[in-house]
């Protein structure tokens, strides 16, 4: 990691960089940075720009000829469309297109800045940060002939001082916790067990002001983590469970509890997947590797919100100690699924998770998980699907995810449909009729969530990208990263509101409760 990031009010064109990256508008209208670049080549620009067929749209880059005029040692304009309707996620764009062609530059100064006038300048600060950050990503580590980028300062041409400077820190912080989602999530499955990754999140958690604790098997036993030790039982690669603590002084009680779904290889079990199906399923620890290198920048936020993290973690293998189609798993809070396709595994581990997140009382849960592909045909590729039990909570988490630039949209959890989950011989099932699948993994995850508001990402689209968009590259993503930390750093428990779905489930979850309690009593210890 780490891009450095650093503020000057050097006119632009007495700025030393190996790279002056200018923002050139639609129609080829020069901005303040690209009039500079335009003096050195004695307003010969327009010319230029006209012959290599340069527009401006957003993301368009075009390196131009200096000849010495700049103190920066070669020139870059850099495409932003539409001034007046530029967005922050632009910005992003942009800034990231600078980063894709500066990659043989170490230092590059730019006054992109100067075209977002119309945010607060932290904001915009932020976004640039991010946008460099994330372009200049690359996954080398198994390329023999890989070309790692040499970029590795980035100097702003602007006013604003130690504020602005504080914004492109926060910036670059936010932006290397989704650099270590994206690597976790490209490395390889063999490379990845349970086991490796609760020492990668030790690794990266310790001194952040994370604690990290580590259930095994025979803890998980212990606890009663039906669901995991049902999906894992299957793998040699044993699993494990991880509980996240990030508790800053003065905080109380865990007030935020995030859930990622770790599932470190999805071969579908024993209903297996295809063999296309199966290529990406090292991504299905998405929402595990956003919940873990989101904890890794609280502190450096200076986040003031108790936060925990639940992230369960198994592979799902078939082998001849698999779970069958037929089986039935008892979840942490005594619930019974039978499980009929050991494909939709996710919800089974997701289901322990949120039942130990639910007993320690947060103010509000939000679970990551690629979890359907029925979510990807709703939405497709690039947009999560947001459920939940709570409007208000929903409302918030939609917020911060539109603030922080990445795309989710609501998918209803419709009572009515939780019919489709009866099982005749179990309290549930872990599958319902083929239409509506996002819908029904929403209402079976609504099922281990007992008295807190909650609200569900299904990310199986966004995780894991087919081609490079903008920022965004091929591969994982870390989709999540940017929303839950700003969740964590604008929180507010949400109210219960009278009469909403939450009162009125809170009695018969209780019930619930109470009855799978005498069940695990009547039930003789093994
Ligand atoms: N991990 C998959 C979902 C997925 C699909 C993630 C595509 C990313 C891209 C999940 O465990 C799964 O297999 N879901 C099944 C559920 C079905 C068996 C009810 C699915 O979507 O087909
Ligand atoms: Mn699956
Ligand atoms: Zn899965």
């Amino acid at each position: 990691m780490g891009l450095t990031f650093s503020v000057v009010t050097t006119p632009a064109d007495r700025v030393a960089a190996d790279l002056l990256a200018v923002p050139v508008a639609k129609g080829g209208v020069l901005t303040p940075g690209a009039a500079t670049v335009d003096a050195a080549l004695d307003g010969g620009l327009q010319s230029f720009l006209e012959e290599a067929g340069f527009e401006g749209n957003l993301g368009e880059a075009l390196a131009v000829p200096t000849s010495g005029k700049l103190r920066a040692r070669a020139a870059l304009l850099v495409g932003v469309g539409d001034v007046d309707k530029l967005t922050l996620d632009d910005l992003r764009r942009a800034s990231a297109a600078v980063a894709r062609r500066a990659t043989k530059a170490s230092t590059v100064a730019t006054t992109l800045l100067d075209v977002a006038s119309a945010f607060p300048r932290n904001d915009a600060a932020q976004a640039l940060a991010e946008g460099f950050v994330l372009g200049a990503y690359q996954f080398l580590e198994y390329k023999g002939d890989g070309k790692p980028t040499k970029l590795a300062s980035v100097t702003v041409v602007g006013e604003g001082g130690s504020r602005l400077q504080d914004a492109l820190t926060r910036g670059s912080v936010i932006a290397d916790a989704v650099v270590w989602a994206r690597d976790r999530v490209n490395t390889p499955a063999q490379a990845k067990p349970p086991a490796e990754m609760a020492a990668e999140a030790r690794r990266l958690l310790r001194n952040r002001g994370v604690s990290v604790q580590v259930l095994d098997v025979p803890e998980l036993e212990r606890q009663r983590f039906g669901g995991v030790l049902g999906v894992g039982q299957g793998s040699d690669q044993k699993p494990r469970f991880l509980k996240l603590t990030y508790a800053p002084s003065g905080a109380r009680r865990p007030a935020l509890a995030f859930v990622g779904k770790g599932v470190v290889f999805d071969s579908g079990g024993l209903s297996l997947k295809t063999g296309a199906g199966m290529e990406t399923m090292k991504c299905d620890m998405s929402g595990a590797a956003a919940v873990i290198g989101a904890m890794s920048a609280l502190r450096d936020l200076d986040v003031k919100t108790r936060v925990t993290g639940y992230v369960p973690l198994v592979e799902n293998m078939p082998s001849g100690h698999a779970i069958r189609p037929g089986d039935v798993l008892r979840i942490r809070n005594g619930k019974t699924v039978e499980v009929l396709n050991t494909d939709a595994e996710g919800r089974l581990i997701l289901a322990d998770a949120l039942s130990v997140a639910s007993e320690d009382k947060p103010a509000a849960v939000v679970d990551l998980a690629t979890l359907t592909g029925a979510c990807v045909v709703a939405l497709g590729e690039k947009i999560a699907g947001l459920m939940g039990n709570d409007d208000a909570w929903i409302d918030q988490v939609r917020d911060a995810a539109d603030r922080a630039g990445e795309r989710v949209w609501p998918l209803p959890l419709p009572a009515d449909y939780r019919r489709g989950i009866d099982s005749p011989v179990a309290d549930i099932k872990n599958v319902g009729p083929r239409e509506g699948g996002a819908i029904t993994a929403g209402l079976f995850l609504q099922e281990f969530v007992d008295g807190v508001p909650w609200a569900h990402l299904d990310i199986a689209g966004p995780a894991f990208l087919s081609g490079d968009d903008g920022y965004l590259p091929k591969g994982g993503t870390g989709f999540g990263v940017r929303t839950l930390l700003e969740l964590a750093r604008t929180f507010k428990p949400p109210p219960a509101p009278k009469n909403s779905p939450r009162r009125a489930r809170r009695v018969p979850a209780k019930t619930a409760a109470k009855k799978a309690a005498k069940k695990r009593a009547r039930t003789p210890k093994r």
